[in-house]
């Protein structure tokens, strides 16, 4: 990545990942992503804030030499993740007078992480500020987005939030500040449903004290920066609400046909009725995708087959994960066929304990959906639509 000036002395050095395709092991990255560093130059100090991905030290390194620094007096962690600290070994051993700046959080998870040194590191507290001479850094302390350890550092006299990993993207672009809005929009919603929707509620609060700043640039750890940061705000209060939308998402898996019939029924069935419908056949789906529209929906249907005992894997998976990533859905349900027996409804409302939800009466059956079997999704369809009318949202 080439070295970008952001304002004067103030400079992107991190490095993009074109190719990664999976994050955490977990999260599809179709367009890549960025491991944003920036470097700070003050009248007498200097500030890199948050290294890059293990790997990448290299390329990070050449992009400071690039900037003509002399040395680093800090190096600031927002947020510990090897993402974001991966880089930092290599730091420690070439700058052996820098300071690492992190939140108490982020000491104890750096010294787990990396082993490093409890006496290189030095914690700040919430609005603590550190003078680089004509710049000030200020720390806000703002635990769980994502990690309980994460902090903001904002440059006061330039205006610039470096909200690490809030308001990202993955998204391996060339551009130094966000190039066009509407596929960026697509790529920062995607991440706030696989990585910042579980913590909604703490992201309100964020916004509502970043509102008394005042800010000129965001510069987040992952994708393009933001030279107009009311339009990344306004997109997170949206996604933080608790407003939902006319859809109902339908993941589900069929292995012999019966349950992929009833998930073609009841889709017919809420579009009928003038609701926004998006079946997700799990086999094939993109989870972003699925993640993304967890985002807006009113109501999640599961559907699945009984294998052996229980729910088909692949379904009793994204019940786990939407389990885990609280989307704001206000309804439920559980569709599905099974051969001879099991116990599928009731360990799938197991696995999603944590979802604040009203659950429909499930309809689940034996084998292939018959007449009664359409006429209970012709209810379920109904009641949906009451719920949704009730909601406001149609
Ligand atoms: Fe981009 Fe939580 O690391």
């Amino acid at each position: 990545m080439a070295v970008r000036e952001i304002k004067e002395e103030v400079y992107s050095v991190g490095v993009i990942d074109w190719d990664r395709e999976v994050f955490d092991e977990l999260i599809p990255l179709p367009d890549g992503t960025t491991y944003n560093s920036y470097l700070v130059k003050g009248s007498e100090k200097t500030a890199l804030i948050d290294t890059v991905d293990a790997g990448f030290d290299e390329e990070l390194i050449t992009n400071l030499a690039r900037s003509g620094i002399n040395g680093i007096d800090y190096v600031i962690i927002n947020h510990a993740e090897q993402d974001h600290s991966g880089a930092i070994i290599v730091f420690l051993e070439l700058f052996p007078n820098a300071k690492i700046i992190a939140s108490e959080k982020g000491a104890d998870l750096l010294e787990a992480l990396h082993q490093i040194p409890r006496f290189r590191i030095q914690t700040v507290t919430d609005g603590e500020t550190i003078s680089l001479g004509d710049r000030t850094l200020e720390f806000l302390i703002t635990p769980w987005v994502h990690w309980p350890d994460t902090m903001l550092t904002y440059l006061r006299e330039d205006k610039i939030l470096f909200s690490c990993d809030l308001f990202g993207a993955h998204y391996a672009c060339s551009d130094l500040f966000v190039p066009e809005k509407c596929y960026h929009s697509t790529l920062a919603k995607r991440y706030f449903a696989e990585i910042m929707m579980p913590f909604r509620s703490k992201i309100t609060g964020y916004l509502d004290r970043l509102s008394e700043y005042e800010l000129s640039v965001i510069a987040p750890s992952h994708g393009p920066c933001y030279d107009e940061p009311a339009y990344i705000m306004d997109l997170y209060r949206e996604w933080s609400s608790d407003l939902v939308k006319n859809l109902v998402v339908i993941p589900y898996i069929s292995m012999h046909g019966s349950t992929k019939k009833m998930v073609g029924y009841l889709t017919d069935a809420l579009m009928r009725r003038n609701i926004q419908v998006r079946p997700y056949d799990l086999g094939k789906s993109d989870s972003g995708r699925l993640a993304m529209d967890l985002v807006d929906a009113a109501t999640i249907i599961i559907a699945t087959p009984t294998v052996l005992t229980g729910p088909h894997p692949r379904v009793a998976n994204i019940a786990f994960i939407a389990n885990i990533l609280k989307p704001k859905a206000k309804f439920a349900g559980i569709i599905g066929s099974y051969g001879w027996g099991g116990k599928t409804v009731k360990d799938l409302i197991g696995i999603m304990d944590r979802l604040e939800v009203e659950m429909f009466e499930p309809v689940y059956l034996k084998g292939l959906p018959s007449e009664g079997a359409y006429n209970s999704l012709e209810s379920l369809a109904d009641e949906i639509l009451n719920k949704h009318k009730s909601e406001n949202i149609l």
